[in-house]
């Protein structure tokens, strides 16, 4: 076989095309990290794996730097030394431990593995060739972060480098140290990406986190969709805002879906909603709503620039619009207990399923990872799948994420994740959340299938919860 070819045969498709984005993966792909130390390539490869993961391509990071800790308590810089025979031993059984373990998840099903490794010499590139291209038949994909402005790089250090494992319990200063140090014994082996002799592999540069970038020989669907997001996200500071609708008169009589106007609470929430932004001083606050008017009107008294998302409406429930769940009961049983059996996948007759909602939503987290500050004002469902890109969480517990109503969830960006805080603007609203039940079975009673539906006020007028209080 040719050592520089890396071309594989489509193999299967992917579980979880949908019917908006059928897409096929061609071959399980390895996308191998390449540069030196405080490059950014962890923090780009958890984010592009919680990406993958989002859109329903099943992916796992492998860190050689975890497999190295659990191996050795060793961490000072004298270590990493290009000297040091043993170490280097051992930093070798570490890479290819990594990227065994990254060939059994592709062999297991997963589709793409991000080994996230710090020797980047070309051996070490042609060693993944043989290993992942020849003997595996997967694809392989380099992304190198290329980065000499000083500052960027003690940023780097700083944020992620000093308060890591290695570094506990260290002076900060003294940290920062050893860990430049540690940069210089990688720079004597670094060999850079380079036209005249990897011309025949696909990579992406990345320059300066994003000043400017070279891609080469692109191969596939899924390469160009990493591409195409590594080259949309940034990392200057900034927050996002996540909130519901203010309470609706459809919210009021426990129905779903519909285009309803805001309740007396609704219209206080939009009311607070705007001394809340007032009081954050948010600088350039951009405010996203969905085109339904319960979110125009929730945002309508902040002052910023407005932009109306029609991906951003709220789950489109079919046949089941403006139902209650009582009457979803009565008229649907079998199509009630389906979706309870599989929230995540299950489609709403004529409608959508949480599945097509995350492909809908995809451009909007596109452009969320463009921008700076945004306030988002959307929808249960909605909320719910933004949120599971931010925090990282299946399709399964997707679907029952807890986004009260009347609650603004605030998402900062700290080193490799966000940090979330849910602000309750103190308004009472009803309670939108229904559990999943005990009985999925097709053939369970009424009772059961309702036995997790919150109180509906229009029925029963004295059971309000407060988001608060759940
Ligand atoms: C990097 O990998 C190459 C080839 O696999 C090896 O010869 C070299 O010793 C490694 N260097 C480090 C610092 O791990
Ligand atoms: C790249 O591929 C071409 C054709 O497959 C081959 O002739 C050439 O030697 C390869 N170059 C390198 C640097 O491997
Ligand atoms: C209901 O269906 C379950 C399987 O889903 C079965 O075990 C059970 O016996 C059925 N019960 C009745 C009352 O038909
Ligand atoms: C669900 O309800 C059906 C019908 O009442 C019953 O036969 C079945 O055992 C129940 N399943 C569970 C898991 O409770």
């Amino acid at each position: 076989m040719r050592r520089d070819s890396c071309k594989c045969e489509p193999l299967r498709l992917n579980r979880c095309g949908t019917a908006s984005c059928p897409h096929v993966v061609q071959a399980p792909t390895v996308i191998a990290m390449v540069g030196l130390p405080a490059r950014g390539k962890t923090f780009m490869s958890k984010k592009l794996t919680r990406y993958l993961n989002w859109i329903g391509i099943r992916t796992k990071a492998f860190n050689v730097g975890d497999y190295r800790r659990a191996a050795t308590t060793e961490k000072c810089h004298d270590f990493f030394r290009a000297d040091n025979i043993e170490a280097e031993d051992l930093r070798n059984k570490c890479a290819l431990m990594a990227i065994d373990d990254a060939c059994k998840f592709l062999r297991d099903g997963g589709e793409v593995a991000v080994v996230d490794a710090t020797n980047t010499t070309r051996d070490r590139r042609k060693l993944l060739v043989e290993l992942i291209c020849e003997n595996n038949n997967f694809k392989l994909f380099f992304v190198e972060s290329i980065c000499d402005d000083p500052e960027i790089i003690e940023a780097n250090i700083l944020e992620v480098k000093v308060c890591s494992p290695d570094y506990s319990g260290m002076d900060k200063t003294e940290a920062m140290q050893d860990f430049l140090q540690r940069i210089e014994h990688y720079r004597e082996h670094y060999e850079s990406m380079d036209y005249s002799y990897d011309k025949n592999l696909s990579f992406i540069q990345i320059f300066n986190q994003g000043e400017r970038f070279l891609v080469n020989k692109l191969a596939g669907h899924l390469q160009s969709r990493v591409v195409y997001y590594l080259m949309n996200i940034h990392v200057l500071p900034r927050t996002i805002y996540l909130t519901r609708h203010g309470e609706s008169q459809m919210n009021l009589q426990g129905r779903i879906g519909g285009d309803s106007d805001l309740s007396t609470r609704g219209w206080e929430y939009a009311n607070a909603l705007a001394k809340f932004v007032e009081q954050e001083k948010i600088p350039n606050l951009r405010v996203w709503t969905s085109e339904m008017k319960r979110t125009m009107q929730t945002a309508q008294h902040i002052n910023a620039p407005k932009a109306h998302w029609k991906a951003l409406n709220e789950i489109d429930a079919g046949i089941c619009e403006g139902m209650t769940y009582e009457e979803i009961a009565d008229k649907y049983p079998e199509e009630f207990a389906k979706r309870d059996q599989d929230k995540f996948h299950y489609r709403y007759p004529t409608g959508e399923s949480y599945q097509d909602l995350v492909s809908r939503l995809e451009p909007v987290i596109m452009e969320l990872e463009r921008q700076e500050n945004v306030m988002v004002v959307c929808h249960q469902a909605v909320a719910r799948c933004l949120l599971a890109y931010f925090q990282d969480k299946t399709s399964e517990d997707l679907t029952y994420l807890k986004v009260p109503l009347h609650t603004v969830i605030k998402l900062t960006p700290v080193a490799y994740g966000c940090r979330v805080e849910f602000k309750y603007l103190n308004i009472e609203a009803v309670n939108t959340h229904r559990e999943k039940p005990k009985n999925v079975s097709l053939n369970r009673s009424k009772e059961e299938a309702l036995s997790t539906v919150p109180p509906n006020p229009a029925v029963n007028d004295v059971e309000r919860h407060s988001p608060g209080e759940r």
